[in-house]
């Protein structure tokens, strides 16, 4: 296992090396430009028009190259999760030819943005394997994805587009009051039947739950920081739950709740894990149905 670890320490650290970019993220590939998004304006706008035919192909090059350097160790040559690190993590390297991806802008079973991946791979998982590539050059980080991206067929499967995002709307703004009011969306919702009544991961339904490839899934303990992958933030907090994680049984709750209701939840959920005072969520009785 110590092996494992200074592996997986230098890759964490590879990005240091890594030729320093100067750019804004790019586009990264053609299949984005189909997409529909709503409310919060596109979140690709930003990016550059899209490549020419030869360029494109050069990008994919240096995307190939790093990811078999750096990724193929976990994600496996061909992206199929089976790298030869992947037996040792207890939660399993994201298998790309699925294109099942959790942290997502998109609604519940479509493909990530650009921007999700984006984010993924600079970001990491925390409390998984999956290293934050924080330092690498934003442009290698595209040619990445254009070549993450080639590795399932739907991404080039025009039935997959428009993309629709999930709209942010006006945070709820964190009080007493809205963490009080997402204490009881939580047990209106049902999220302690997973995640428990204090929020700890201990609910009844929590065992035997797998992912779909079969993996075991682990319930994380919302009132552990530590637990979170990405739910750093309200906003983050908010998307997880209005997406969905795709290939887990963490459901998307866009049609059951409203949007004010979400965002209390979020500010629940954060105060579960920050026992900030006096918003602290668990001084709100947390036995109440
Ligand atoms: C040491 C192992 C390891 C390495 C190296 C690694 N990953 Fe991962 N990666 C993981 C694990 C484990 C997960 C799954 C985490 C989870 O499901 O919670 C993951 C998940 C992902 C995801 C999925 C995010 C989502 O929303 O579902 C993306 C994208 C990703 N990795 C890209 C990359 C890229 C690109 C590289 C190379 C630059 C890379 N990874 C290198 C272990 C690794
Ligand atoms: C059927 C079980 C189930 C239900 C119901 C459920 N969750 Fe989850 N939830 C999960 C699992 C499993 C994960 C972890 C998925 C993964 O990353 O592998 C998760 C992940 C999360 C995360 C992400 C934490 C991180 O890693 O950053 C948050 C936040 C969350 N759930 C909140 C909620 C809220 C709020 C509700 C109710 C609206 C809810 N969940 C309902 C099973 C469930």
């Amino acid at each position: 296992m110590a092996a494992v670890v200074v592996i997986i320490a230098g890759y964490a650290g590879a990005g240091a090396f890594l030729p320093s970019g100067d750019s804004f993220p790019e586009q990264s590939g053609p299949a984005q430009k189909n997409n529909s998004v709503s409310a919060q304006g596109d979140p690709n706008s930003q990016m550059n028009p899209p490549l020419s035919h030869a360029d494109s192909i050069e990008r994919m090059a240096i995307g190939e190259k790093y990811y078999s350097n750096i990724c193929s160790v976990c994600h496996g040559d061909e992206g199929k999760g089976d790298g030869p690190v992947a037996k040792f993590l207890k939660i399993k390297p994201r298998d790309f030819t699925r294109a099942q991806f959790k942290f997502r802008s998109t609604a519940s079973g479509q493909l990530p943005l650009d921007e999700d991946l984006y984010g993924s791979i600079t970001g990491g998982m925390p409390g998984t394997g999956m290293p934050p590539f924080a330092q690498m050059d934003p442009k290698i980080v595209r040619d990445l994805i254009m070549y993450v991206k080639s590795l399932s067929p739907r991404f080039s499967d025009p039935t997959e587009y428009p993309l629709d995002t999930v709209k942010i709307g006006t945070p709820v703004p964190y009080t007493t009051e809205s963490v009080r009011r997402g204490r009881a969306v939580y047990v209106k919702a049902k999220c302690w039947t997973c995640h428990g009544m204090q929020g700890k991961g201990d609910g009844p339904a929590v065992d035997n739950q797998f992912d779909d490839k079969g993996n075991k899934l682990y319930t994380p303990d919302l009132t552990n920081a530590w637990s979170k992958k990405v739910g750093f933030t309200p906003e983050l907090v908010y998307k997880i739950f209005s997406t969905g994680l795709n290939g887990t049984t963490m459901p998307s709750y866009r049609d059951g709740l409203t949007e004010n209701e979400r965002w209390d939840l979020a500010n629940y959920v954060i105060a579960l894990s920050e026992r900030r005072k006096p918003y602290d969520g668990l001084d709100i009785p947390q036995d109440s149905q």
